[in-house]
């Protein structure tokens, strides 16, 4: 059996980046309570072509492999940093360039971070609607992190660790095959 395959997205264009560290934090739990492969990309990997691309098929070779893991995954984690209350512009950019039907029943785990908690719904407002457009199995639980859950750009705090936990509990039901079996007198 293909071992699936995780990818995870931030919409960050920053390193040292929170959100690229969220992302991965996320796709090294997920992949270690599964058994999946996993990859992140960031906007830096994705590169500059895409700023300047107004089709798929401008962008160069770099962007368009990003693109095409995206739509390949078997589970997406998607993290965007709070930009004046929504994603970045440039991170909307590239998913602009999905075709509608591409992501369509995909499992992704949305997160976000931002400077404080003031638009932690951002992730309900902005993230789960745009991924809704696509029809993709956005997971009911969404993670959003502030400044305070982070140190040294690592994930810090107890209290994010459970939602982490909380939301990649929720990945099994789409591998009901892959769920770990726990011995019942643990
Ligand atoms: C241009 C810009 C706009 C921002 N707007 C917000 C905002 O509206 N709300 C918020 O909570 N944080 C805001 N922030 C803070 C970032 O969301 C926060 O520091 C985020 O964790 C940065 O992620 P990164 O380390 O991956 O770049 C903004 C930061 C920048 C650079």
């Amino acid at each position: 059996m293909r071992t699936p395959n995780i990818v995870g997205i931030a919409g960050s264009f920053k390193r040292p980046s929170k959100t690229r560290s969220l992302v991965s934090h996320v796709a090294e739990v997920v992949s270690g309570r599964y058994g999946f492969d996993f990859d992140v990309y960031d906007m830096i990997d994705v590169g500059p072509s895409l700023g300047a691309a107004l089709w798929r098929k401008q962008l160069d070779e770099k962007a368009q492999h990003v693109l095409q893991e995206i739509v390949a995954a078997d589970v997406l984690i998607i993290g965007a940093p709070t930009y004046r209350g929504s994603y970045p512009g440039l991170f909307k950019h590239l998913i602009d360039l999905i075709d509608p039907h591409e992501l369509k029943s995909k499992p992704i785990l949305i997160t976000a971070t931002g400077g404080g908690d003031r638009h932690a719904l951002m992730v309900e407002h902005q993230l789960r609607p745009l991924f809704g457009f696509f029809m993709a199995h956005t997971l009911p639980t969404a993670v959003y992190a502030s400044d305070r859950d982070f140190r040294d750009y690592a994930v810090a705090s107890e209290h994010l660790s459970k939602r982490i936990e909380e939301a990649v509990n929720e990945v099994g039901v789409f591998f009901p095959r892959r769920v770990p079996t726990f011995d019942a007198a643990e």
